[in-house]
């Protein structure tokens, strides 16, 4: 099976979970990230099926009028708080791989009534849109999953518009993560494994063609109730961190 089959599967398997009433979850990161104010004009199943590791739409500065794209949109929480804040000019995509979410996230839609939001299916690797097509690109917890994470941003870059942001929530890592960490399947699903090095991140999107970019640490996790090996837990404690990464794709000359 390959990383994708598998992310894929677990992912198909959290979106059936959530359809039933159950509380989605992607290990032991996403807990309180948004504010009741904006879970409260949200439909349930869209906070239920949350399983991300930041609050992009928080961080991202959307205006009226805006096209934005999210990554990996799962549920659609992230897509649907987009959306309000892009007002009826603007239009929001979720962009997911997986059919179980899509159709997850298109009940969600049709709850919370939004006509300006579509949800796609395909892969973060070979975004299904035109280039130069949206504003801001978003994404929670999703990147990381990714095996080419290099072409990933390429894409990104490619879809953005001039003077279009990235405004991603994403998990990184300070320093190498042990290997048994990297080789564990499970974690890697659970959004810690795939972690990209900080200044490896960096790299990839400045080889994007990125410019001003920051990643901001939003949360250090500590892993002491992870359910994962102690002596790994310690190992990476305070390593592992929720980030906000902005970078700006340049204007035409
Ligand atoms: C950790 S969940 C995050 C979902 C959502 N962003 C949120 O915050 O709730 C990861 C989502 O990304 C999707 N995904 C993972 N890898 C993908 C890929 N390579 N292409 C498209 N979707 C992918 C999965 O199907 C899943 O819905």
């Amino acid at each position: 099976m390959t990383i994708k089959d598998t992310v894929k599967e677990k992912y198909a398997e959290a979106a059936l979970k959530v359809l039933g009433g159950e509380k989605g979850r992607c290990g032991p990161v996403s807990d309180n990230l948004y504010d009741t104010s904006e879970k409260s004009g949200l439909p349930e199943g869209a906070v239920l099926a949350s399983l991300g590791c930041g609050n992009p739409t928080a961080l991202a500065d959307l205006h009226e009028g805006e096209v934005v794209l999210d990554l990996g949109s799962g549920g659609g929480i992230d897509v649907l708080l987009s959306a309000k804040r892009v007002g009826a000019k603007g239009k929001a995509y979720g962009l997911d791989m997986t059919d179980e979410m899509l159709a997850l996230a298109r009940a969600n839609q049709a709850k919370a009534g939004a006509t300006n939001v579509e949800f796609l299916k395909g892969e973060i690797e070979n975004i299904p849109l035109p280039s130069a097509a949206v504003d801001v690109i978003i994404s929670n917890c999703v990147i990381n999953l990714s095996a080419d994470k290099s072409r990933v941003l390429k894409e990104a870059f490619r879809v953005l518009r001039p003077n279009g942001r990235f405004a991603v929530s994403d998990v990184v890592c300070r320093g190498e993560i042990p290997d048994a960490v990297r080789r564990s399947m499970e974690l890697w699903v659970g959004c810690i494994a795939g972690a990209l090095e900080e200044k490896e991140y960096e790299r990839l999107l400045r080889e994007a063609g990125f410019t001003d970019i920051s990643i901001e640490p939003t949360r250090v996790y500590e892993f002491t109730d992870a359910g994962i090996d102690d002596v790994l837990a310690r190992e990476i404690s305070g390593r592992v961190m929720g980030a906000f990464i902005r970078a700006s794709k340049p204007a035409l000359r």
